[in-house]
């Protein structure tokens, strides 16, 4: 179990008149990949068959999101009733499948595989700490900071793992780097798209353009320059570079000026 449950939310504070309409889709779709946690947590054991210590720790870790996506999908229920979170969840996982069952990483290595689980933690630590920022209602500010401090505790936990692995497969800096950059680019794919479709849109055709845009215009629209420095910190310490130098200022000011640019097309595509 976590170091929180669903019991320590205050929902009786839960305010409709201070909802953000724009947050109640991208908290939907979040709760959906969020729950799926379990399954990625059995492919890890699967991969580190032979490490019951990593294993306990991957089923915690699973059941901490899963338990990201029921926070998430109850608010979500109360910001829009009409919400039916059992049925959106079997649409996505009947539309989005990937081969968890399998014993090899798709990242080529253990320690790619713990660059790749860094990446997301850190892409989810960034994005709770915005959403939480953004928003105006209590109930919704009080889940978010909880999940982000899970999600900064996991980026620490899959660092310590992709330490451990490094001393025994030795993948170097640029390999990780090429893991990193394979993992963010993925973040355009499927999974969150999908996952803003099976939630949002129960009747209509997916179209996976119209969702990706849909989903990262409202969530782009979040970050703040301090989101996107703490994400190249943390993500330059992965890859084993210097996190707080001069690479790490050109890297920030690059991937936030990409990130504005980004924003800007997608709220005028949408105007
Ligand atoms: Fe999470
Ligand atoms: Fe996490």
């Amino acid at each position: 179990m976590g170091a929180w449950t669903l019991d320590d939310i205050p929902w009786h504070r839960f305010d409709p008149a201070r909802v953000d309409r724009d947050l109640v889709p991208i908290a939907k779709a979040a709760s959906l990949v969020e729950h799926n946690g379990a399954s990625y947590a059995h492919h890890l054991c699967l991969i580190f068959a032979d490490d019951p210590e990593f294993q306990e720790t991957a089923r915690r870790w699973g059941e901490e999101e899963v338990q990201h996506g029921r926070a998430l999908a109850r608010w979500a229920a109360l910001a829009d009733p009409d919400f039916d979170f059992d049925a959106a969840f079997a649409r996505f996982r009947a539309g989005f499948q990937v081969n968890f069952d399998s014993d090899r990483s798709r990242r080529g290595s253990r320690s790619g595989e713990m660059v790749a689980r860094c990446v997301v933690e850190i892409g989810t630590s960034s994005y709770y700490s915005a959403l939480r920022e953004a928003a105006a209602e209590p109930v919704l500010q009080e889940i978010c900071r909880r999940i982000a401090a899970d999600e900064l505790r996991h980026y620490r936990l899959f660092y310590k793992q992709l330490d451990r692995c490094l001393a025994r497969e030795g993948l170097g800096r640029i390999g990780r780097l090429r893991v990193a950059i394979s993992r963010v680019a993925e973040s355009e794919d499927d999974e969150l798209a999908y996952a803003y479709h099976a939630a949002n849109q129960p009747d209509r055709p997916y179209d996976r353009r119209q969702c990706s845009g849909a989903y990262a215009r409202r969530a782009l629209a979040l970050y703040r320059p301090h989101h996107v420095e703490r994400c190249i910190a943390m993500l330059l310490k992965a890859i084993g570079l210097t996190p707080n130098g001069r690479l790490g200022l050109i890297a920030s000011s690059l991937a936030w000026q990409a990130m504005r640019y980004r924003a800007a097309r997608l709220a005028k595509a949408a105007a």
